[in-house]
C-alpha cells in the first residue's frame, strides 16, 4: 500500500467528494478515482458508500482513515527527522599546515561554519604530505598546504600564490629598506627558517626559491616553527622570511619588509580525494573567494574548480 494512495484517500475522505479532493490534491478526477478503486481492489473492500451524497465511508473507510492519518503523519516525522539527523551528523575535517592560522584560515573557516550550521567542521594541524596521507586514509576531507605534491588519489587546486616578507628586527641595516629587498640581499645574513619537520616542507619551497635565482644562503638556522623563528628575530639574533599573510604575528622591534623578486611567493592549495565531489567542498570554495573578495585578493577562478591543476 503506497503512502500516495494513502494521502488521495484521506483527501476524499476529509473533503467528502471526489472533485474536491482532486482540486485539493491538484490532480485529474479519472485519476483519483482510478487510485482509489485500485486501493478498493488491493485491499478487497470497499471504502465508500457507492451513490451517498455526500460521500460516506463504509466502516473499513473508518478504520483506513484513522490509521492512514497516523501513518502519514509517521511517515512525516520519519522524514524530517531523517533529514535534521543528516545535517547534524554531517562531518568535514579539515587539515591545514600551521602558517596558515595567521593568515586567512580562521576567516575563512569562520565564515564557513557561519554559513554552514549544521555542519560539523573539525581542523588537524598537519604537514602537506601528512596531508595527503590523511586524506588517502579519510582522516581528513580537505587540505590546505603550501607543496605541490601529486598522487593520483588526490585532487587539488591553486588558490593563490602569496608574497613572502622577510622579518628583521628595527635596528637591523635592512630595515631602512622600506621600499623592499632582493633575495641576493638576503644571502650572507643569519637567517632562520622552519619548521624542522621531514623534508620537503617550507623551508624546502624557501631554498629551492633561492636555487632558482642561483642563490644559496650561507648561514642556515632551522627552527620548529614561525613563532620560534620570530621571536629570535625580535631578539636581534637574525632574519627570516614568511608568507606575508603571517605579518600578523607582532613583536616589539619586528619588522616586515617585502621581497621584490617576482619568484618570492608561495602557493596555497586547496586538495580533496580525487572521487570527493561533495556539495560541502564546492561551498567551500564560495567562503574562500568570498573572503578573498572582501580582503581584495585577486584570483582565478576556475568554472570546473578540481578540473584545472594551476
Ligand atoms: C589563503 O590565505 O589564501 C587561505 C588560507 C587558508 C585556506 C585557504 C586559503
Amino acid at each position: 500500500m503506497e503512502l500516495r494512495y494513502l494521502r488521495y484517500f484521506v483527501a476524499v475522505v476529509e473533503e467528502q467528494s471526489f472533485t474536491k479532493a482532486a482540486e485539493r490534491l491538484f490532480i485529474a478526477q479519472p485519476p483519483l478515482s482510478r487510485q482509489i478503486q485500485n486501493l478498493e481492489n488491493e485491499l478487497g473492500v470497499q471504502l465508500f458508500e457507492r451513490g451517498s451524497r455526500p460521500l460516506q465511508t463504509t466502516t473499513a473507510g473508518q478504520f483506513l482513515y484513522q490509521h492512514a492519518l497516523k501513518l502519514l503523519s509517521n511517515a512525516e516525522e520519519v522524514k524530517s527527522m531523517t533529514k535534521r539527523i543528516g545535517l547534524i551528523e554531517r562531518t568535514l575535517t579539515i587539515g591545514f599546515v600551521g602558517s596558515l592560522l595567521f593568515g586567512l584560515l580562521p576567516r575563512i573557516i569562520y565564515l564557513y561554519r557561519q554559513q554552514h550550521p549544521h555542519l560539523n567542521i573539525q581542523l588537524v594541524e598537519l604537514s602537506t604530505t601528512e596531508q595527503i596521507q590523511a586524506l588517502k586514509e579519510g582522516r581528513i576531507d580537505v587540505g590546505f598546504g603550501r607543496l605541490r605534491i601529486s598522487d593520483p588519489a588526490v585532487k587539488r587546486v591553486l588558490l593563490r600564490k602569496e608574497n613572502l616578507v622577510v622579518a628583521a628586527h628595527s635596528s637591523h641595516p635592512l630595515a631602512q629598506r622600506v621600499e623592499g629587498v632582493h633575495l641576493a640581499d638576503l644571502v650572507d645574513e643569519k637567517l632562520f627558517v622552519y619548521p624542522n619537520t621531514p623534508k620537503p616542507n617550507f623551508s624546502t619551497q624557501l631554498m629551492n626559491i633561492f636555487a632558482e635565482h642561483s642563490l644559496v644562503p650561507k648561514h642556515i638556522r632551522e627552527l620548529r616553527e614561525i613563532q620560534l623563528a620570530l621571536g629570535l628575530v625580535a631578539a636581534g639574533e637574525g632574519i627570516c622570511i614568511i608568507p606575508a599573510s603571517a605579518d600578523t604575528i607582532r613583536f616589539p622591534h619586528l619588522l616586515y619588509i617585502p621581497i621584490l623578486d617576482s619568484g618570492a611567493v608561495t602557493p596555497i592549495f586547496i586538495t580533496a580525494r580525487a572521487m570527493d565531489n561533495s556539495a560541502d567542498l564546492q561551498s567551500l570554495f564560495d567562503s574562500i573567494y568570498q573572503v578573498y573578495d572582501l580582503e581584495g585578493i585577486a584570483y582565478e577562478r576556475s568554472v570546473f574548480e578540481w578540473a584545472q591543476e594551476r
